[in-house]
């Protein structure tokens, strides 16, 4: 195919319905447009992402925010190279309103069509570069890769856009999915991620003995579930003293501590056997202040050799901006007629 510089993606996985404008230049990704529409405030009333409403949300949202994405840099579609869009994984009704969008689009403007895997995906955003900054760096490989989203936390050694070799998952529960759920055991509200890390910064982290599931293990695999089930002992514990603002934050302080240690031993380990040159971090958990200065802080002691690369906030959470710097380093077209949403999608089963 033409070389492809500009693209327009669209991603529709969660609750989050979203598209984004990337331009490729020699320095890296830069980012022309970026709209995100969260139905989260209407899930957040559920305690959770409701499949079908999301869809629905999303809907009503998918062409407003392609529009707000193409007007934002003025440009028209003659100036977009290719469409891209997440394939999977994710919520199978939300996945088919952007996927039957992106093909409709791309047939109607004879645009070629990129599908991505939306944990390949998240990846990308270490790619896309601060326009402020005159000599940004871009990782180089080979990198290890470590995705923690809501419902993935994997390990991968990257070797060259698109080439990577799995190393190990989680066998359960998700680094995001233990804290999402923990919170709800605390009576904290969805998306518990970012309440349990508010909470944690005024905690004692050393107040309370929780599990380190799997951490010395020999092998590169996860385990979150255990985890969370002390999290509930002690939560029915400590019961009538949850609503104690101290209790709480001490709490989810361990809470946090336990799977960060477990995160960045695993991650180090990882990147010292495969001597990876960096480390590229990815997906929502990725926004977890102590997981990054952990990370940065023991990998300087132990590797300090090795960059670390960790996406600004508004760009570790879902957005499209992501699928578009996937699309631009693995520009491979697929005949839209023969695409279709795939929820069941992995890192070990691309
Ligand atoms: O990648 P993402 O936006 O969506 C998926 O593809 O799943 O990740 C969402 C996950 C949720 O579990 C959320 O609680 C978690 O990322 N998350 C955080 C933080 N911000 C989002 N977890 C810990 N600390 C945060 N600051
Ligand atoms: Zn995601």
């Amino acid at each position: 195919m033409s070389q492809v510089k500009t693209v327009l993606a669209i991603e529709s996985s969660c609750d989050e319905t979203a598209a984004s404008i990337c331009q490729i230049t020699d320095k890296g990704v830069i980012l022309l447009s970026n709209i995100i529409y969260s139905s989260l405030e209407i899930q957040t009333k559920y305690g959770g992402v409701v499949p079908e409403q999301a869809a629905r949300e999303q809907l009503k949202a998918i062409i407003p925010v392609i529009k707000e994405a193409q007007d934002k840099p003025k440009l028209d579609k003659d100036q977009i190279d290719a469409l891209a869009i997440t394939l999977g994984p994710g919520l199978i009704g939300s996945l088919l309103v952007g996927v039957e969008t992106a093909k409709t689009l791309a047939l109607v403007w004879k645009k070629p069509l990129i599908p991505i895997n939306h944990l390949l995906g998240h990846f990308y955003a270490n790619w896309i570069i601060d326009p402020k900054n005159p000599y940004p760096t871009l990782p180089a490989f080979p990198c290890l890769g470590l995705l923690v989203s809501g419902g993935h936390t994997d390990l991968v050694f990257i070797t060259g856009h698109g080439k990577y070799q799995y190393l190990g998952g989680t066998r359960d529960d998700a680094a995001g999915e233990c804290f999402d759920k923990s919170a709800r055991l605390l009576g904290l509200p969805y998306p518990g991620g970012p309440q349990i890390s508010k909470y944690a910064q005024s905690g004692d982290p050393n107040k309370y003995q929780l599990p380190r599931p799997m951490i010395n293990s020999q092998n590169y695999d996860f385990s979150f579930s255990g985890l969370k089930t002390a999290v509930s002992l002690l939560a029915k514990k400590l019961q009538p003293k949850l609503q104690d603002p101290q209790v709480l934050s001490d709490i989810c302080a361990c809470v946090e501590l336990a799977i960060v240690d477990v995160l960045v031993a695993k991650t180090l380990k990882a990147t010292k056997l495969t001597q990876a040159n960096c480390i590229i971090v990815a997906g929502g958990v990725a926004a977890n202040t102590k997981l990054t200065e952990q990370l940065i802080n023991q990998a300087n002691q132990l590797l300090p050799k090795v960059k670390i690369f960790i996406p600004p906030v508004n760009l570790c959470t879902d957005n499209a901006a992501m699928i578009a710097s996937a699309a631009l380093y693995n520009p491979v077209p697929v005949d839209p007629l023969k695409i279709q949403a795939d929820p069941g999608i992995s890192l070990s089963n691309p």
